[in-house]
């Protein structure tokens, strides 16, 4: 089984190509109950998932401390836009015991910040890298590998280790805004969110938590761009993965 969370398609299309090549079949951690899971040894278990502040989302950390992997075969695909620090070595050593982590490189989707390290051009570049990339990392998926890590860690990875606390306490929600002219009240925002910040009232989203992930994925994944994020997201480009490979 291999878990994924993707909040903009990249670790999606990871996952997917993974269990293609390897037989395998995908699960969304936002709908899957870790504690229902049960493997055997002769298996292997997959975690997909992008790189938050050089740390694996939250969402994704309570999901796999949950996971009874019962001496499977456990390994982790992280994709990432610069690097991603220590958070192959913090996964293991914080969160669930891995047999092996690979990090994969992979376009920004980083809307909600008010930047993007990526523009059409170097998002074309990476995903036309991509699939050669991968392609390395699920042969090396298929023997088994043990005790890899191979991610790049950033120029001084120390240095990031504390990135994580002071993301998740400076992402508060109250920049959010929904252009209600705009917004047809499909409900892909709510529904899609990994923390519940958003829930439907009077068929417009409004964001009821104080503090979220800043994933992107209602900014990005809107399809009327009805979403913004005070003046930060004015004319910052959106990236999901569907809308290079729709
Ligand atoms: C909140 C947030 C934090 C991120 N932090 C990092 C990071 O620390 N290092 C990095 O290289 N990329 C970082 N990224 C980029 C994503 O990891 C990257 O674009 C990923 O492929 C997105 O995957 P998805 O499309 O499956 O959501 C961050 C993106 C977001 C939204
Ligand atoms: S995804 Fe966009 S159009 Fe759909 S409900 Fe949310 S804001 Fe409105
Ligand atoms: S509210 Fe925050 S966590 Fe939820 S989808 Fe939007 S950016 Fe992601």
């Amino acid at each position: 089984m291999i878990f994924y969370f993707s909040a903009t398609g990249n670790t999606r299309w990871i996952a997917e190509t993974v269990a293609a090549a390897l037989g395998d079949q995908t699960a969304d951690i936002r709908k899957t109950d870790p504690e229902s899971c049960i493997f055997g040894a002769d298996e292997m278990v997959g975690i997909c998932f992008p790189v938050y502040a050089c740390q694996a989302p939250l969402n994704v950390q309570q999901f796999a401390r949950k996971l009874r992997t019962n001496g499977a075969f456990t390994y982790v695909i992280c994709d990432y836009s610069n690097f991603v620090g220590h958070a192959l070595e913090h996964f293991n050593r914080e969160v669930l015991p891995i047999n092996s982590g690979y990090g994969l490189l992979m376009p920004d989707d980083t809307s909600v910040l008010g930047m993007t390290y990526d523009d059409e051009k170097s998002t074309r570049e990476k995903l036309k890298t991509a699939p050669e990339r991968l392609a390395k990392i699920i042969e090396r998926l298929k023997k088994r590998e043990d005790h890899v890590f191979d991610a790049y860690e950033g120029p001084d990875p120390d240095a990031y280790d504390s990135l994580a606390d002071q993301f998740y306490a400076n992402a508060v929600t109250k920049p959010f805004f929904v252009d209600k002219a705009r917004c047809i009240g499909c409900g892909l925002c709510a529904a899609n969110c990994p923390v519940a910040a958003i829930a439907m009232q009077d068929g417009r989203p409004v964001w009821v938590k104080d503090h979220c992930y800043y994933c992107s994925g209602c900014i990005n994944n809107c399809p009327k761009e009805a979403i913004g994020f005070g003046d930060k997201s004015k004319g910052v480009y959106r990236y999901t993965w569907q809308k290079y490979n729709g």
